[in-house]
């Protein structure tokens, strides 16, 4: 049984696990232009979908619709119904970069002073794990946006872009730090600098794609990578995202420092002792999040 809101540019909605191959056929029944949130109202190991839903601007991150994403990130992130999110936008683009028209005529005082962009990283502060689903255009802030995101996947025809220099200014959503730490540094620069586009296969093979599917597949897949996800124990899950993200942020050893630390703290939780007895008992673990 669902329930629902809507307000805004984003469609997000969580499913049980169970049922997650018809989860997206089940809420995309509901697009129209709105959020729209679902809830299973069920135990643990639900998906929560954001879908993306601007599709006459491509998905273009205006203001409006960045926010409403934070606000459907941060409510999925909240619910305890919810083990993993997906983020996703429509076939023809996962997101197009950010909303040229709104800042054409922005002038340097006002983007220095109001720190442009800087809020965006609101969505990286999500302590479940965000697998980001792109089909078609992932351009400038829509590329930096899935690079906020844990996991990318792409449907077959996605293209992947920093176009940002052909408008005559650099990526502002961390396109210039994030490409280099995904791709290495001479691709990063080679797409930074030229604005062209990489395809799904490219961006497999230099690292920033996890797995590829066919477009149609793209989301059902990566709602049953979800679920995987989901069912395992929520608290080493989210230590896990923790410690990968902070290998970005620290040195080598302060980073070993840390995932140590996360590691031993791990042996006060419940599904420590639940998830070893099992596999010693050759059974399934039966995770309780505690
Ligand atoms: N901002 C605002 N509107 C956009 C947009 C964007 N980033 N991208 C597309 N649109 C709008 C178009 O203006 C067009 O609107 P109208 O129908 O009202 O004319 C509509 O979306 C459809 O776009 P196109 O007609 O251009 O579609 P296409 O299939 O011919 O081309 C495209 C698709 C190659 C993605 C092309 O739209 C394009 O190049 N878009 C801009 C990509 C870009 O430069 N992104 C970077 C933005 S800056 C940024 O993101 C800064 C940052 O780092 C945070």
């Amino acid at each position: 049984m669902f329930g629902s809101e809507e307000s805004g540019n984003v469609v997000w909605g969580s499913m049980e696990g169970s049922a997650a191959h018809e989860f997206p056929s089940t809420i995309f029944a509901y697009v129209k232009g709105q959020v729209r949130i679902h809830r299973s109202g069920k135990t643990e190991g639900g998906v929560g979908l954001i879908r993306l839903n601007r599709p006459k601007a491509l998905n273009a991150l205006c203001d409006d619709l960045f926010k409403d994403l934070v606000h459907a990130g941060q409510a999925l992130d909240s619910d305890d119904d919810i083990g993993c999110l997906v983020l996703t936008g429509s076939t023809k683009a996962f997101a197009a970069g950010a909303d040229i028209s709104e800042m054409k005529d922005r002038t340097f005082d006002h983007a220095y002073k109001t720190n442009m962009f800087a809020w965006w990283g609101q969505f990286t502060k999500l302590s479940k794990p965000v697998i980001a689903a792109v089909n078609g255009f992932c351009l400038g802030g829509g590329c930096e946006v899935a690079m906020m995101c844990d996991i990318v996947i792409a449907g077959e025809k996605a293209r992947f872009g920093q176009p940002e220099i052909n408008l005559g200014v650099i990526p502002g959503g961390g396109g210039t730090q994030r490409l280099i730490r995904a791709i290495g540094k001479s691709k990063a620069m080679y797409m930074c600098l030229t604005g062209d586009m990489m395809g799904a296969e490219d961006m497999e093979r230099a690292g920033l794609v996890a797995k590829i599917f066919p477009p149609d597949d793209l989301v059902d897949e990566a709602v049953k990578m979800g679920t995987k996800i989901a069912s395992k124990g929520r608290i080493s899950v989210m230590m896990c995202k923790e410690a990968i993200n902070v290998s970005q942020e620290v040195s080598l050893e302060e980073g070993l420092r840390f995932e140590r630390r996360m590691f031993h703290a791990l042996f006060a939780t419940a599904d420590q002792k639940e998830g070893m007895e099992a596999f010693l008992e050759k059974r399934e673990p039966n995770f309780t999040h505690k």
